[in-house]
């Protein structure tokens, strides 16, 4: 077997690898015309047999948002595929060990992904550092009396309105939440070229939030789930939300009360959202609001373990805490690090936490806690009170939340 980085050329077996071992449609020309002019996106490494493309794993240039509000240079994994032919003989291992290693070199200080199945990428140094949740709400939910707002109007764009108006401002409004990223334009064709097609019949609409002074603050993009459950019985509709992502509270009541007021539907889903949705509480009724699934979202790698550790900020409190991190696959990242409440930095001191660089990725958004990871037996916890210790320095806000799925 051969393992090297694709160029241009390897760009179609790729694509249709990938589409083989996730067991999706394989690419129509045009579909596959639209990828490879975005092929400049990203950087992929594939797996050969005599020749032949077996497997394909790809990073695309993000950042992330990570705490305190800095954006870090993030390796995208995404496109990950093996042929059924050849699982479990290392091509993964193989594919990622050079993905990740180019990535590092050319700066990436993390690597992120959405994984199909939680059982592969720990092992890759992946933890699982941000969850997400599909809801349903009743059709007819309502917004408390008092809730509505009251500065805040909605405007549905046209559809030739969208592609100018919303990648600009999912950039102002999404990316400054812990775990965000910035979409990149070949994103925004996938997602939003149907907009473009004049002769397209849509059943799909965008819709903006503007506040008291005119300005533009959030958007919702819906589609309609409309089907009849046998032959002759009445449709059923639910609104899909697509994306929801509000500038300010007002912006966002205003969206939800837009969607929730829409005639004719049976129900609204919600998928990907934070877990910490604050619609419950603004609905009259909490319970119209049902939690249909919560699973992990983001899967953090730290890539550059020092660069990381300095650019998010810790929480001001008094304690500093020294963690022994172990990384077989980047030894460079291995060492002990003191984390303080103004920096963190290579130290020499005694260690009070050891962990592998996995469990780093899943603490360092603070969504997970290191006290419950020392209690499941996922961290050594060499001084008393260390993990508990570690999570004042570490505690966010809201939880970590992307809401973009590649
Ligand atoms: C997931 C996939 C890419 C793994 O590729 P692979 O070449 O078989 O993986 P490797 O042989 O390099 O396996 C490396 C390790 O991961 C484990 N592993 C691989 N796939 C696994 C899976 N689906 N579940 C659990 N463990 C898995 C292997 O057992 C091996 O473990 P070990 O190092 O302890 O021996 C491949 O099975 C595939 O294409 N699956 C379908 C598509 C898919 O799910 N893609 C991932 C999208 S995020």
């Amino acid at each position: 077997m051969e393992f090297r980085p694709l160029t241009l050329d390897d760009a179609a077996a790729a694509y249709q690898a990938t589409a083989t071992a996730l067991l999706l449609p394989s690419f129509t020309p045009a579909q596959l015309e639209r990828r490879l002019e975005a092929w400049s996106n990203g950087h992929s490494w594939g797996a050969f047999d005599r020749g032949r493309l077996v497997g394909h794993a790809r990073a695309l240039d993000l950042e992330t948002t990570v705490p305190g509000g800095v954006r870090l240079p993030t390796a995208g994994v995404t496109s990950v595929g093996v042929l059924p032919t050849h699982t479990r003989r290392g091509v993964l291992r193989s594919m990622l060990a050079g993905l990740l290693e180019d990535a590092r070199r050319r700066g990436a200080v993390l690597a992120s992904l959405r994984a199909s199945e939680a059982t592969i990428y720990g092992r890759f140094g992946f933890g699982v550092a941000g969850m997400c949740a599909t809801y349903e709400l009743a059709g007819g939910s309502r917004l408390r009396p008092g809730a509505r707002p009251v500065t805040h109007t909605v405007r549905l764009l046209e559809p030739q309105e969208v592609r100018a108006a919303i990648p600009a401002l999912h950039e102002e409004v999404a990316t400054g939440h812990v775990g965000a990223v910035g979409r990149p334009a070949h994103w925004w064709d996938n997602s939003l070229g149907e907009f473009d097609d004049p002769g397209r019949s849509l059943t799909r609409w965008v819709a903006v939030s503007v506040d008291e002074h005119g300005r533009t603050d959030g958007y919702v993009d819906v589609a309609l789930d409309d089907h009849r459950p046998s032959p002759g019985v009445a449709r059923v509709r639910r609104l899909v939300i697509g994306d929801l992502f509000a500038g300010s509270d007002g912006a966002y009541r205003a969206l939800w009360r837009h969607v929730l007021e829409v005639d004719l539907v049976a129900s609204v889903i919600a998928p990907r959202r934070p877990v910490d949705e604050r619609l419950r509480w603004l609905l009259e009724d909490p319970r119209a609001m049902r939690t249909v699934q919560v699973i992990d979202e983001q899967w953090l790698r730290l890539l550059d373990v020092d660069a990381a550790l300095a650019a998010r900020r810790y929480a001001a409190v008094g304690a500093s805490v020294v963690v022994e991190v172990r990384d077989e696959q980047l030894p460079a990242n291995a060492g002990c690090f003191r984390i303080g409440p103004d920096h963190a930095a290579r130290s020499t001191d005694p260690v009070d936490v050891r962990l592998d660089v996995t469990e780093l990725g899943a603490l360092y958004l603070g969504g997970v806690r290191a006290a419950d990871l020392a209690a499941t037996g996922r961290l050594e916890e060499r001084r008393a009170g260390a993990a508990a210790a570690l999570d004042a320095l570490l505690a966010v806000g809201a939880a970590p939340w992307c809401g973009s799925f590649f």
